[in-house]
């Protein structure tokens, strides 16, 4: 089998309609040489449709609590209309591009983080389903629900996600696009390399924050469990330019 990367393509991103553009033509043109799996997040897609229907919401150290009505809001913004457009995107450029969740086939299991409603933590991977579908070579686009034992759908942070499935797949590389260029240190210029080991002391001192928190965890989570290289990088920019930071062993 080719190679396998493993992309993430945040929310922050999905309203910049010409970056989205962009990207998916540059992924098609990797897929002829990658076997990809494609994981999205849809934050402000989400805000947007939880204010349009006045739910309110909040965030906890970068996760968003997620009570049923919020849930039912995120698996319709980013199973329906985040995941469909990727994946309309993907195919106007000839790739055979598959939209999924995480629950789909129950491919990735999570347990109920507490205090947060019904979010995720990932327990295990159902490999199968997204195996399968790479061994026919359709790229799997999967949007951040997941599911706990019992199938009862579960909100995931989409770079946790991302995270597991490298993890589990063996990818290669794992690749974050996101609306910044990697990780920014106090004077907004990007840090051009992470060690793991200094990750909790940049989330301790504040230097980073918000989303970019399960991001971090998440690249040093990779590395940690044997994904060899690990990127957060400038959307605008695209994964073949790969302006951003790495992190390191
Ligand atoms: N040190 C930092 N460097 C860069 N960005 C940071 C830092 N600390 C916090 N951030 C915030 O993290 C954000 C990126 O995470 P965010 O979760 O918003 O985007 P995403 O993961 O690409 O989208 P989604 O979660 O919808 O998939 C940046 O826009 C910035 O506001
Ligand atoms: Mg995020």
């Amino acid at each position: 089998m080719k190679p396998l990367i493993v992309v993430k393509f945040g929310g922050s991103l999905t309203k910049n309609t010409k970056a989205q553009k962009e990207f998916l033509k540059e992924l098609s043109k990797i897929s002829q040489k990658q076997k990809i799996i494609l994981v999205h997040g849809g934050g402000p897609e989400v805000s947007f449709l939880l204010e349009k229907f006045s739910i309110r919401s909040k965030f906890v150290n970068g996760l968003r609590f997620t009570d049923e009505k919020v849930l039912s809001v995120a698996e319709m913004a980013l199973s329906g209309k985040i995941n469909k457009n990727l994946v309309a995107g993907l195919l106007k450029n000839n790739v055979k591009a598959v939209g999924i969740s995480a629950k789909d086939a129950k491919s990735v299991i999570c347990k109920q983080v507490k205090n947060l409603g019904f979010v995720g933590d990932p327990i295990k991977v159902n490999k199968k389903l997204i195996e399968v579908l790479l061994k026919e070579n359709f790229l799997p686009v999967i949007a951040s629900i997941a599911c706990d034992n019992k199938s009862n759908s579960l909100n995931v942070n989409a770079d946790t996600l991302a995270s597991v499935l490298a993890i589990a797949f063996k990818a290669q590389k794992l690749i974050f696009l996101t609306d910044v260029c990697g990780v920014l240190d106090r004077n907004k210029k990007t840090i051009k390399e992470i060690k793991v080991k200094n990750v909790n002391y940049l989330i301790k001192d504040r230097t980073i924050t918000g989303g970019m928190i399960p991001k971090i965890q998440a690249c040093a989570n990779s590395i940690k469990k044997g994904v060899k290289e690990v990127w957060i990088i400038d959307g605008l920019k695209g994964v073949i330019e790969m302006k951003g930071t790495v992190v390191k062993k």
